[in-house]
């Protein structure tokens, strides 16, 4: 971690701590008084123990994506470098299970929760129950839609994602014809159609002018002549090639595919695929097709296993979202609404019912050519723990 962010995250979390500590325990004036009958004391300092009376609750979407574990280590290191506990709880991909994380925390009496959606919309109840509790709700990376019970968002700016994916695709693409294949996330995940809209803004031009021709998706297919997509549109497309941001989905998936195209669809190929978890599970597949000679891919997050394709020539690209960035984000935000202030705001996200105050952070693309700078020398991920690196 940077000096600067260090420096920024310790305040932050030493600002929560001490507000945190100083709304449990009781004016300490008395106590030195009473330290005169030492047994009776000892007590109230117990009272001052944080973890009991939680001034932040985070909930993660699931420990089944490495993306997720990234974002819960990002926070601990935050967190414990200030000596400071807060509970991170994980919804497993179940909205139901989210929404009693999220009381679960009510209950405990926090104040602030940062919540990642599993599903976008299917997480307003559980954010207006946190608004009936009086507690402020920060949409972490996900935005939560279709209610006004959400106070601010942390995010990356999910539309730059999606165009420096798409623009990899046309830097390295020469002449016409070339064949694209696209993937897309979760229909429930509001970044999914981000993404999307940001991938299609760079490559529809690419696709009127006979660059790209779409090989797996009809419904794309359909409206490539419509240099913007409605959100109708992103979710036919997106329903066609999702991938629910899962492993085996993307796999079987691409396999599928590349059984119904033929050879003359395949050769040096060109794939949208939407994060590295999935952009490694599609890549093996085209690998593994002998009618494909070459294929150049996308992926998102800089996760430890595609920092190491990239290095070996396997995955073609990533998008590094700084997730310290957003953690000292979001806790930062959590600092002001604990302190009965707010936010910083520079940009706002209409989520269906309000223009959400936001934080949006920049993105980096990366690949072989970058990333020792992008990745090693930021301190993101540690050499040491990858081959392959001159
Ligand atoms: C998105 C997130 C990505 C990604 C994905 C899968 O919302 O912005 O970074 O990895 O979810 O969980």
């Amino acid at each position: 971690m940077s000096k600067k962010n260090l420096f920024y995250t310790l305040v932050a979390i030493l600002l929560i701590g001490a507000y945190a500590l100083s709304a449990c325990a009781p004016a300490a004036a008395p106590a030195v008084e009473e330290p005169a009958a030492p047994a009776a004391e000892e007590p109230a300092a117990e009272e001052p123990m944080a973890e009991e009376k939680l001034g932040v609750g985070i909930v993660l979407p699931t420990k089944d994506e490495p993306r997720w574990i990234q974002d819960e280590t990002r926070f601990r290191d935050a967190l414990d470098a200030a000596g400071y506990d807060v509970e991170i709880l994980f919804s497993q991909g179940d909205s139901s299970l989210e929404k009693s994380n999220v009381e679960a925390l009510i209950a405990k009496g926090v104040q602030v929760i940062i919540i990642c959606p599993h599903d976008s919309a299917a997480a307003a109840a559980a954010a207006e129950s946190a608004r009936a509790a009086g507690v402020k709700v920060v949409s972490y990376d996900r935005l939560i839609t279709d209610t006004d019970a959400v106070d601010y968002y942390v995010t990356f700016d999910s539309i730059a994602v999606g165009a420096a994916q798409a623009q990899y695709l046309v830097d390295k693409a020469t002449g016409t014809g070339n064949p694209l294949y696209l993937y897309a996330g979760a229909a429930t995940d509001n970044n999914a159609f981000l993404f999307f809209e940001g991938a299609w803004n760079v490559l529809q031009p690419k696709i009127a002018d006979g660059t790209f021709v779409i090989k797996n998706s009809s419904e794309a297919i359909a409206l490539q002549d419509n240099p913007t997509l409605t959100r109708d549109d992103l979710g036919k497309i997106i329903g066609q090639v999702t991938t629910d941001w899962l492993f085996d989905v993307a796999k079987t998936k691409a396999e599928s595919h590349l059984t119904v195209a033929t050879a003359a669809d395949k050769g040096d190929v060109f794939i949208l695929a939407p994060n590295d978890g999935t952009s490694r599970a599609i890549a093996d597949a085209f690998a593994a097709d002998t009618d494909v000679t070459s294929y150049v891919i996308s992926g998102q997050d800089a996760e430890q296993a595609s920092v190491q394709y990239i290095i070996d020539g396997k995955q073609s690209m990533t998008v590094l979202k700084d997730v310290r960035t957003l953690v000292a984000d979001a806790i930062s935000a959590a600092i002001a609404y604990l302190e009965g202030g707010e936010p910083p705001v520079t940009n706002t996200y209409n989520n269906g019912v309000i223009d959400v105050p936001a934080k949006p952070s920049a993105v980096v693309s990366v690949d072989k050519d970058n990333v020792v700078e992008a990745i090693f020398d930021s301190g993101y991920w540690d050499p040491a723990d990858f081959t392959g690196l001159e």
